[in-house]
């Protein structure tokens, strides 16, 4: 069975289609058979960038699109050929976003640090501890995006210290190539290989890696 990622944050922006098809990039460049799922039918992100690489020739892990609703009964059957599925959550259904953690050995919460953002997770979480009555063995980490080291220190670790959740060391800052990649149907592992945006994204991954083997 493949290790199951739900990249999901009850709140719209926070990079949960950043994280998944960067994170599913540097996988599928390092030779893991990684799929992505994009459950999100309003933005639909992970389709118009997967269809933008197809367009411009640019190598990058397969998408399907899966409704939240039939992920259930969906997963089983489009998993089985890959060793690490990522599903990429749509912001505003929390009935899917169950779903997709109720699926997940691992869920990622990607949350921008510093003010109303930090306390968006909070649902997220209540969410998540739903799931776990269901699956206590559900993982879970925080994951800082669009991250300045100075809105790390003051205010986000006071507010994400009482949620009783592990966070990623491992975080992503405000990086214009990430953007840039995105709408160009690549991820900066591939069109810059070599700047500190890859850098983080090579060891947010490997730390990934880590806690879902761990
Ligand atoms: N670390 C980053 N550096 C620069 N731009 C970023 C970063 N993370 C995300 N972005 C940009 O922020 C915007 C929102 O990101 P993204 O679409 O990944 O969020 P999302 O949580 O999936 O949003 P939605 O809930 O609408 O699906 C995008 O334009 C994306 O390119
Ligand atoms: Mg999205």
């Amino acid at each position: 069975m493949a290790h199951v990622i739900a990249v999901a944050t009850l709140k719209g922006g926070v990079g949960k289609s950043t994280v998944s098809l960067n994170v599913a990039t540097c996988l599928h460049q390092s030779g893991t058979r990684v799929l992505l799922i994009d459950t999100d039918n309003t933005t639909r992100t992970l389709r118009k960038w997967a269809k933008k690489a197809d367009e411009l020739g640019h190598e990058v892990p397969p998408v399907v699109a899966i409704d939240g609703q039939m992920l259930r009964r969906e997963l089983e059957r489009v998993s089985s050929a890959f060793e690490i599925v990522i599903i990429d959550c749509a912001p505003n259904d929390d009935g899917e976003t169950r779903s997709a953690m109720l699926a997940a050995d691992l869920v990622l919460m990607p949350v921008i640090p510093g003010g109303p953002d930090v306390w968006a997770v909070q649902e997220t979480i209540a969410v998540l501890e739903q799931a776990r009555g269901f699956r206590p063995e559900i993982k879970a980490r925080l994951l800082f995006n669009r991250a300045d080291r100075t809105a790390l220190s003051r205010t986000a670790w006071q507010a994400i210290d009482g949620m009783r959740t592990e966070t990623l060391d491992a975080t992503l800052r405000q990086r214009v190539a990430i953007g840039e990649a995105t709408l160009m149907g690549t991820a900066v592992v591939s069109s810059e290989p070599s700047s500190e945006a890859a850098m983080e994204v090579r060891r947010m991954t490997k730390e990934i890696v880590e806690v879902l083997r761990g």
